[in-house]
């Protein structure tokens, strides 16, 4: 069966007056149906930039999309009309931004928000529609669906706004759902249960999700497979499992060391990756790590590593992975449980 989505050598800049910024420089992946997958990063790395390129939600200008194709059930979504972009966008890929006033009218009830969407996309009718609204928000956890669809987005909390988004991005059954890190500002017990309803529709619905954030802690239990990112570029890409118990790249491996872990005493400062990320105008030559990382010799300097295959299903792009000795042992987080 061909992948859902196939993003290949996908290129993004921001040509802005200070200079390029090179956002995305030449992705590839893909993704087979139903299957869950996370883009783990520190800010500025390119994983909205990647995510939302594909889905034309950048701003362009600025942004500009240099190279690369995005099939999507074989259609490239870097050409195809903008009018059926948006129908792409509303019904077969949903999509959860970080901040839920960004998406929600705020002057509409969430109902007829929903409603809309689904009359749009689907073409039910407005009765059929809103009723199918309270059922969906019902199925995201809302209390009361019956009588809150005729709330407007301010009156619910910042978790239960999380829902309705959800509610939204789901609502017409998506086969790819993005989830751009939708829960770094909500505290961490609602985090979870963001994370478990997502787990839940996406076993129900059995629809792909790309789930983006920095902290490999917050997914753990939810991806089967992660792709690291540094610079705008993948890093590493392997099954979860496999990241927390043999890390192939140095990036990844400060990533492990900086979640906490149980053997760990509560006074003990969480190692973390030294150095700033690079500036994406003047990327260093060579391995954009580099500067930071403790492996590093001349060659890294000079020429950009490409991901090669260091296991079954797994990638790093690193001039040195036999020095980084296998496995990796980094400790196990405490928070987290690892998928299967
Ligand atoms: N509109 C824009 N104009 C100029 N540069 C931009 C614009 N949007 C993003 N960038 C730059 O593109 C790069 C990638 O940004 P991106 O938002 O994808 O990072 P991210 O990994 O999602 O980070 P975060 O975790 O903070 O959300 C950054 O250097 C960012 O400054
Ligand atoms: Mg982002």
């Amino acid at each position: 069966m061909p992948p859902l989505l196939q993003v290949e050598n996908l290129t993004v800049s921001f040509h802005t007056k200070d200079g390029v910024v090179r956002a995305v420089n030449g992705i590839s992946y893909a993704m087979d149906e139903g299957e869950i997958l996370g883009l783990v990063g520190e800010s500025g790395s390119g994983k909205s930039v990647s995510s939302m390129s594909m889905l034309r939600l950048i701003p362009e200008p600025p942004g500009k999309i240099e190279a690369g194709r995005v099939l999507f059930e074989g259609r490239d979504l870097l050409t195809i009309k903008p009018g059926k972009m948006h129908s792409v966008r509303g019904r077969d890929i949903g999509v959860i931004f970080q901040d839920p006033m960004t998406s929600l009218n705020p002057v509409m009830t969430i109902g007829r928000q929903i409603a809309e969407a689904m009359q749009v996309n689907l073409g039910m009718d407005a009765g059929a529609a809103m009723r199918e609204a309270v059922q969906v928000l019902d199925r995201v956890g809302i209390p009361q669906a019956r009588q809150r669809i005729k709330d407007y987005p301010h009156q619910f909390s910042g978790g239960m706004r999380q829902r309705v988004m959800i509610a939204m991005a789901i609502s017409c059954k998506p086969k790819l759902l993005i989830a751009d890190e939708p829960t770094t500002a909500l505290d961490v017990t609602i985090q979870a249960q963001i994370v478990d309803l997502v787990r839940q529709l996406q076993g129900e619905m059995g629809m792909a999700v790309i789930w983006i954030t920095h902290d490999l802690g917050v997914i753990a239990r939810l991806v089967k497979r992660v792709n690291v990112m540094y610079a705008g570029t993948v890093v590493e890409t392997a099954r979860i499992k496999t990241l927390f118990k043999s890390p192939a790249h140095p990036y990844t491996l400060g990533l492990l060391r900086s979640l906490p872990s149980l053997e760990m005493s509560t006074d003990q400062d969480l190692a973390y990756i030294e150095g700033a990320p690079p500036d994406m105008i003047n990327l260093p030559p060579g391995c954009a790590f580099w500067p930071r990382c403790g492996f590093r010799t001349r060659q890294c300097t000079e020429e950009r590593p490409e991901l090669i295959a260091v296991g079954e299903s797994h990638l790093s792009a690193c001039w040195h992975i036999d020095r980084l000795g296998a496995p990796q042992r980094a400790p196990t987080p405490s928070h987290t449980e690892v998928a299967a």
